[in-house]
């Protein structure tokens, strides 16, 4: 069966649900499914943009030959080589021998790494500003590159105002059959999944979606055509704006999000604790996550909404609970920039998850730090209701402040492991040894004197010091990749695993240590 629908003269949205994915790219939750749209323009020439996932392929195939009946594709504009767009571009290709595929020279190397040489040699290489006459269309092209892999780009169809912006301004979640942004609550069903959506796909590259945004602003744009979710046309600039805050790491809100990592329940009481004294100080837009029971994406979201985050965790394996580490790895890889961290631990005997957690925040430029690391042994006692008060009350600042941010200095908070409960105590010393020397002026143990053949001492080998190499840290400018090469490495012609960008510049120097040869 075919199933379209015409967004504009001759314009088509020829997409379909994944109802029963229920995890995307084999990592984020999509409870509501996925939807992956393309289009299909059917102007003097036949144009395709992108193909779609296999799970949706059969009906995609029938609408297309339905809507195309005796024609033949032209042009097939892939603006995306990730399967969830491309699985289905070779067999696209195959039933339309003629069809050239006008994509980026990125792209074009993508192409040859999925499908082979033959279809490679049937691209059509486009740069920024290049653009495609199909007849009474013209179709510009703008390079994206990391949003959200390298070889992305954008096209805007000059007649009919419209962007079809790949990866960007979509989101998670079937369509149902609501084509349109108008067709839904903006604020209260959209929203949080576009911020979910956002954050974990593209939130690492605010970057170079500012850059997208900047071309985007050029434009006189009456329709955005994303590859997943609703098409907007009704809250163009609304979106807009919140991917401006977004992808310059600005917090929505002035918010608070505890996310905390308990085992019996004595982290995950202090963090209720704490959300209730700043919450009885007028703290009212606040959210409370258990980590065991909350994907990481959800939580990373509302973090990029938040001004304010503390992370609880209890100490586990003399590091930090796996569920937090997920979560502060996934903050620090998102680059989640100019927010205010707090931090609680737990540890019944050596407390060390704050420490860590620290270290690993320390590592997001801006990050602030506000209030002590607040530690508890098991359980919060009475007496320490007025540290836990203190913590409250430096958020609080720093929300009603903004303008004078706590800054601390994470090595002054985190103090060293403290021993094991219960052996605090000083421990009784050692009584102290009576030295015995034999004639020779030899210490010898007691009652052994002159029994001790005295021979000559060969000296103690001179310890050769360990072999160690100088490696750096240096980050990508463009997509925030960070390499550890050898000191001295040349980086001007350093090339980025994963952007593919090169050249002087390209990458500053985060830190230098040394590390055994
Ligand atoms: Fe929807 Fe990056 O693929």
């Amino acid at each position: 069966m075919h199933c379209e629908f015409e967004l504009a003269k001759n314009l088509y949205w020829i997409g379909g649900d994944d109802k029963r994915l229920g995890i995307f790219e084999g990592h984020h939750p999509v409870p509501k499914g996925m939807a992956y749209n393309n289009y299909l323009l059917l102007d003097e020439k036949a144009v395709l943009f992108d193909t779609i996932d296999r799970a949706v392929e059969e009906r995609f195939l029938e609408t297309l030959d339905y809507l195309l009946a005796d024609r033949e594709l032209d042009y097939i504009i892939v603006h995306h080589m990730e399967p969830d767009h491309s699985a289905t571009l070779e067999t696209v290709a195959k039933r339309n021998p003629a069809a050239k595929l006008v994509c980026t020279a990125t792209c074009k190397k993508l192409i040859g790494q999925f499908f082979g040489p033959e279809l490679e040699e049937r691209t059509i290489v486009v740069k920024d500003g290049d653009s495609l006459e199909t007849g009474t269309h013209t179709l510009a092209f703008a390079l994206a590159p990391m949003v959200h892999w390298p070889e992305v780009m954008v096209t805007y169809d000059v007649e009919d105002k419209i962007l079809f912006s790949a990866d960007a301004f979509g989101s998670f979640g079937a369509l149902d059959g609501r084509l349109f942004d108008d067709m839904y609550d903006f604020e209260n069903e959209l929203l949080d999944e576009m911020r979910r959506y956002y954050t974990n796909i593209v939130g690492k590259y605010g970057t170079q979606v500012n850059e997208l945004l900047d071309k985007a602003d050029t434009l006189d744009i009456e329709m955005v055509c994303p590859l997943h979710g609703p098409i907007l046309r009704d809250h163009i600039a609304d979106l807009a704006a919140k991917y401006r805050k977004w992808a310059s790491y600005e917090p929505e809100d002035e918010a608070v999000v505890i996310a905390y990592a308990s085992v019996y329940g004595g982290t995950r009481d202090v963090a209720e604790k704490l959300a209730f004294k700043l919450s009885d100080a007028g703290i009212h837009d606040l959210a409370l996550f258990d980590l065991s029971m909350t994907d990481p994406s959800y939580v990373l979201s509302e973090a990029f909404r938040a001004s304010n985050i503390v992370l609880a965790s209890v100490t586990y394996n003399a590091g930090v609970f796996p569920k937090m580490n997920e979560l502060v790895d996934c903050m620090v890889e998102h680059n989640l920039r100019r927010r205010r961290f707090s931090f609680i631990q737990n540890g019944s005997w050596g407390p060390i998850a704050g420490k860590k957690m620290m270290e690993s925040i320390e590592r997001i430029p801006e990050a602030q730090i506000v209030g002590d690391l607040f530690t508890i042994k098991s359980r919060m006692t009475d007496e320490q209701d007025a540290e836990l008060e203190a913590l409250a009350k430096s958020i609080i600042d720093s929300i009603r402040n903004p303008e004078e941010p706590v800054m601390a200095d994470v090595h002054q908070l985190a103090p060293e492991p403290t021993p094991i409960v219960g052996a605090t105590k000083p421990m009784a010393k050692p009584p102290a040894k009576v030295a015995v020397y034999n004639s020779a002026g030899i210490p010898v143990a007691p009652g052994m004197e002159g029994k001790v053949k005295i021979e000559e001492k060969e000296p103690e080998p001179v310890k050769e010091k360990a072999k160690t190499k100088v490696v750096q840290i240096w980050r990508c400018t463009f997509c925030g990749y960070q390499a550890e090469v050898l000191k001295g490495t040349d980086m001007d012609t350093y090339v980025c695993p994963v952007c593919l960008k090169s050249g002087p510049g390209q990458f500053i120097l985060v830190r230098e240590k040394e590390v055994p040869l």
